[in-house]
């Protein structure tokens, strides 16, 4: 496996498939790198915790990062190349164009310029890669539908691919920040997956859903249209961590 840290080292090959992370991978990055490894001849991983993308310089900097162990579990993936670019690599101090999707609700609205910051660092790694397809999981399903729309608004070569949502046994969607929960807080937490999943079916899921969140704090509780699917989606704190989820209403996010 090759690792790579400026874009004039990267060499474009077809029928290359990107698994783009920002590293603290955990089971529910590595389904995404299996797919990747099944459906194509070459594997990239990109390894980029990505300034542009984070409201709070705090949320940031507290961001899990440990690459010698993203390395070993990429290796044992079969990755063929991981691009792990510093932040001025992609962002040169002249940098100065956006990307701006125009996604609405859910972490849209909780996180202004949240999907900015994806929406640009994506089309850019798409760019220096030109991977056939590139690799997403459900868990963030809005971030699935503004990659969706961006590769259809601005005609970009590649397939999105959406990958389902991996959980622990208990239910809670595997996530980077799970590691900042306490074992107290991380018992909390189960109320988020919980809440959704018992309001599917119901007249009113978003309604259901608060309802049954058993205290747990809400950003928001929504249902979100992503075209050809509708999920209930919440964001929740749990003491000084934010965790989102969300579950099918309708549809397929395929
Ligand atoms: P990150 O949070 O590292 O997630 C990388 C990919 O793994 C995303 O597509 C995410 O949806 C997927 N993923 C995370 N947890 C998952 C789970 N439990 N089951 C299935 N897939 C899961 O999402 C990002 O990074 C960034 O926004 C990025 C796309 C890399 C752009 O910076």
């Amino acid at each position: 496996m090759k690792v790579v840290r400026t874009i004039a080292e990267l060499e474009l090959e077809p029928g290359t498939g990107l698994v783009p992370t920002m590293g603290a991978l955990h089971a529910g990055h590595r389904a995404l790198l299996t797919a990747a490894r099944h459906e194509n001849d070459r594997v990239v991983m990109s390894l980029f915790v990505n300034p542009a993308q984070f409201g709070e310089r705090a949320d940031l900097d507290a961001y899990p990062r440990d690459e010698a162990r993203d390395l070993e579990i990429a290796e044992a993936e079969g990755v063929d190349l991981v691009f792990a670019p510093a932040a001025d690599e992609l962002y040169p101090a002249e940098f100065a164009t956006w990307v701006e999707p125009e996604q609405a609700g859910g972490e849209g609205t909780a996180r202004p310029g949240h999907f900015r910051g994806v929406a640009t660092v994506c089309l850019k790694l798409f760019n220096v890669i030109r991977p056939e397809r590139a690799y997403f999981g459900q868990k963030d399903a809005q971030q699935v539908a503004v990659i969706r729309q961006l590769v259809r608004d601005l005609n970009v070569p590649v397939e999105i691919r959406a990958i389902a949502t991996v959980r622990d046994d208990d239910g809670l969607a595997l996530s980077s920040r799970d590691v900042h929960l306490s074992p107290e807080e991380r018992e909390r937490a189960l109320g988020l997956p919980r809440a959704l999943q018992s309001a599917v079916g119901a007249a009113d899921p978003v309604a259901a859903a608060r309802a049954s969140l058993n205290g747990l704090q809400p950003d928001y509780v929504e249902a979100v249209d992503l075209g050809d699917a509708k999920v209930l989606a919440a964001a929740v704190r749990v003491g000084s961590t934010r965790l989102i989820d969300n579950v099918l209403l309708e549809g397929e996010i395929g």
